[in-house]
């Protein structure tokens, strides 16, 4: 037998990462840009644009994000978006010098459980064999903690938690909600627009600064930025609006880790509950492990942390797994 790439992938929402075995890892925005017209493809001198790439060239080009909530998945011009960009992500790690290629897949969960055979369409080629597993699996995988703990993934396009106790969890152990990182752009959107009239504002201005700003707790602090006003600049403060914003995902949270608490084996609930690990982006919000301990301290006494490097967690859990599973867990896509 040749030599075997193992790779991790998490197909993420708003971004995707890849790591090796051969020690490779990568991160791009989930984002693919095809030139508008035939000036654009001979200014831009490409066909296909990926990531930072797509979105510095933005107005020249039409922009896919595959992978978004609401986007059709049998959407062909979404499909082949999808292919290329993963067909992109994965040669970032030099695939061609090895005879094959095994992968752990984690994508979005509006996409893995509702249709995995576009998945295997969209891996086609790329790999050899896959086996489709759920971020907060993978993550707490990586980290070793999948002997008894509650791993909750606050993504862009979902919140995805699941109960960890020795086993691939099932899917009464896992639970999706929909409040996660792009609907607190969302509610800091219009937290804005109600305060001063006529500002406008998109959703990666909002983004932006709720990930330089984010906090959920303590005194309001003033965070001065600029915004048009119908058409005139102005420098207002939201300090106080991105801790609203962000506080509002605290409860969202706090629910579903205590319907994930009261449905596993009583005997195991303090375990679980003294073992909950954000992860995700959205856990990079200051105070967040904190505030989510203080909504759920009516069960009883919990502990809630949040993971380093959160953006990468997935990934690197995934490419562990991939490493430990035996070739019987994987199909075979070619
Ligand atoms: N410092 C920060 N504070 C608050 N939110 C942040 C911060 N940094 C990143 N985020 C948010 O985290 C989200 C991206 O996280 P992540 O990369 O885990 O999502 P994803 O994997 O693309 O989405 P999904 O898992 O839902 O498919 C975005 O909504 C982003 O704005
Ligand atoms: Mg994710």
């Amino acid at each position: 037998m040749g030599e075997r790439l193992y790779v991790g992938i998490d197909l993420g929402t708003y971004q995707s990462t890849i790591a090796s075995s051969a020690g490779e890892m990568k991160t791009i925005e989930t984002v693919v840009g095809r030139p508008k017209d035939p000036v654009a493809r001979n200014m831009l001198g490409r066909d296909v644009l990926f990531g930072n790439d797509a979105l510095r060239n933005k107005l020249a080009c039409n922009l896919y994000r595959p992978m978004a909530a609401g986007v059709a998945q049998d959407d062909e011009e979404n499909l082949a978006a999808a292919k290329a960009f993963v067909t992109h992500l994965i040669e970032t790690v030099g695939p061609e010098e090895y005879d094959e290629v095994f992968g752990v897949i984690c994508s979005p969960s509006h996409v893995s459980f509702t249709d995995k055979s576009n998945l295997v369409a969209t891996l086609r080629g790329q790999v050899n064999a896959i086996m489709v597993v759920t971020e907060p699996f993978a993550t707490a995988y990586g980290i070793g903690e999948i002997m008894g703990s509650i791993c909750v993934d606050i993504g862009a396009g979902t919140t995805d938690i699941a109960r960890l106790y020795g086993i691939f969890p099932t899917e009464e152990d896992q639970l999706t909600i929909q409040e996660a990182g792009d609907w607190i752009d969302l509610q800091l959107m219009e937290l804005v627009q109600k305060k001063y009239t006529g500002a406008q504002v998109t959703k990666d201005m909002v983004r932006k600064w709720k990930e330089e700003f984010s906090y959920v707790s303590g005194d309001d602090r003033e965070q001065m930025v600029e915004l048009s006003v119908d058409g005139k600049k102005q420098v207002v403060d939201i300090g106080d609006l991105i801790k609203s914003a962000c506080s509002m995902i605290i409860g969202k949270v706090g629910s579903a880790v205590k319907s994930i608490v009261a449905s596993a084996d009583p005997e195991y609930q303090p375990i679980l509950r003294n073992n909950i690990i954000l992860s995700g982006g959205g856990s990079l919000i200051e105070g967040i492990a904190e505030a989510v301990a203080n909504d759920i301290a009516d069960i009883g006494d919990v502990t809630v942390t949040c993971v380093e490097d959160p953006i990468e967690k997935v990934a690197t859990g995934a490419m562990a797994l991939a490493q430990d599973m035996p070739d019987e867990q994987y199909t075979a896509i070619n």
